[in-house]
């Protein structure tokens, strides 16, 4: 069957050659220490999953207009209470998951050949939902010799011709989060600029050491105009699997972001909704976000210090989400087994192969001299599995 131009111009995942590796090689019984997830491992909070249960036993099975103005409304709140950010519930729009609000967004922004300015490394569907609607990503480098951060300057030379800056602070794959000033600076150039910024802001509240998270369109009273922030339920209540993210901005954006989902989707899962209402107004939710974040900061400093530890690996100690993006290249040239490492998926390979270890090959998020591990994992795996890739590069 021919299929379309659009969906042939998306690669399969380069990461997905590991992952499934990983996953055979545990199904036969192999004892593989997987650093390559991208989600919490802790399970959604009680408080979360009794709200859906309750709202099940009542009958909130239908199509959810009465739910999702309450909930609309608890986000305007959050918004307001914790970001800083002023909106109505008519600017913002929950969708299935962050990654949908952000696929929509895209979709009804961009014309074809409209560019987006991409930092990278970047998250691995950034470039793939800018195609697919028909645009072109444009990358601003930001490797690890400059902290994994763009400047003010790298901006302003993209800007001409350009339609959207995408700025993902913390940030997957690194682990990296921009100062307020630094985000400032950015802000300032943006403003020179007619650039309108997405800012995908899922792992907020996961920030560590004297790292401060602050929201993109707070930094310049113009800037809301110009600004969707990107979030959702996913990484801040380990609730990846109910697909609940929102995207909050200007009004006729979010209408068709919403006009869109109509014919796509239709609303989010009732019951998904009365969990999401619970999470965002309990008051059981700030004491259970800050006991996952102070359990993610402690393995991330553990496996920043042993990756440092190891020959020819450097690691930028992550200032937030939970992902170490270590520069593996200085193990470049060696051959190991029957593995010569001159890659980011040789690398990986060897881990896989030899090690037994999970990761995910940096050239996936646009850096080849990189891999990433997750430590959404126990301190026991992060040492289990570093004591073995250790080992391999002994
Ligand atoms: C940077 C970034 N943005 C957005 C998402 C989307 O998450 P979700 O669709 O589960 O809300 C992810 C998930 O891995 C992510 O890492």
């Amino acid at each position: 069957m021919k299929l379309s131009r659009r969906i042939t111009s998306v690669p399969a995942s380069a990461t997905l050659a590991i992952a499934s590796r990983s996953k055979e090689m545990q199904a036969a019984g192999i004892d593989v220490v997987d650093f390559g997830v991208g989600e919490p491992d802790f399970d959604t909070p009680e408080f979360i999953k009794a709200a859906a249960k309750a709202a099940l036993d009542a009958g909130d099975t239908k199509y959810t207009a009465r739910a999702k103005a309450k909930l609309l409304r608890a986000i305007v709140d959050k918004l307001a209470r914790e970001n800083g950010i002023s909106v109505q519930p008519s600017q913002v729009l929950v969708t299935f998951g962050g990654k949908h609000a952000l696929y929509a967004a895209f979709q009804a922004l961009l014309d074809e050949g409209d560019k987006v300015l991409i930092p990278a490394p970047y998250w691995v569907s950034y470039p793939e939902q800018v195609k697919l609607a028909g645009g072109e990503p444009v990358f601003l480098p930001s490797p690890a010799d400059r902290g994994f951060k763009i400047s003010p300057k790298q901006v302003l030379a993209a800007a001409k011709g350009a339609k959207v800056l995408l700025i993902n602070s913390p940030c997957n794959p690194t682990g990296v989060t921009y100062s307020p000033s630094e985000l400032a600076a950015i802000a300032e150039a943006v403003l020179k600029t007619d650039l309108i910024v997405f800012s995908d802001e899922v792992y907020e509240k996961l920030v560590y050491g004297d790292t401060r998270f602050v929201s993109f369109a707070t930094l310049d009273k113009r800037l809301p105009e110009r600004t969707v922030t990107f979030n959702g339920l996913s990484k801040t209540f380990a609730m990846t699997g109910w697909r609940l993210g929102w995207a909050a901005g200007p009004k006729d954006l979010i209408a068709a972001m919403g006009n869109l989902m109509s014919h796509e989707t239709s609303d989010t899962v009732s019951f998904a909704q009365a969990a999401a209402l619970e999470a965002y107004t309990s008051p059981e939710a700030a004491e259970t976000i800050e006991a996952m974040r102070c359990e993610f900061e402690v393995r991330g400093r553990h496996m920043a210090q042993r990756l440092n530890a190891i020959p020819g690996v450097h690691c930028v100690q992550p200032t937030g989400a939970f992902y170490c993006f270590p520069e593996v290249s200085g193990t470049y040239g060696r051959t190991l087994g029957s593995v010569k490492l001159n890659n980011s998926m040789s690398f990986a390979q060897a881990a896989l192969e030899l090690a037994r270890v999970a990761l995910v090959p940096g050239d996936a998020f646009g850096d080849d001299r990189c891999v990433r591990l997750s430590f959404a994992t126990g301190i026991e795996q992060i040492d289990k599995g570093l004591d073995r890739l250790q080992e391999m590069l002994r």
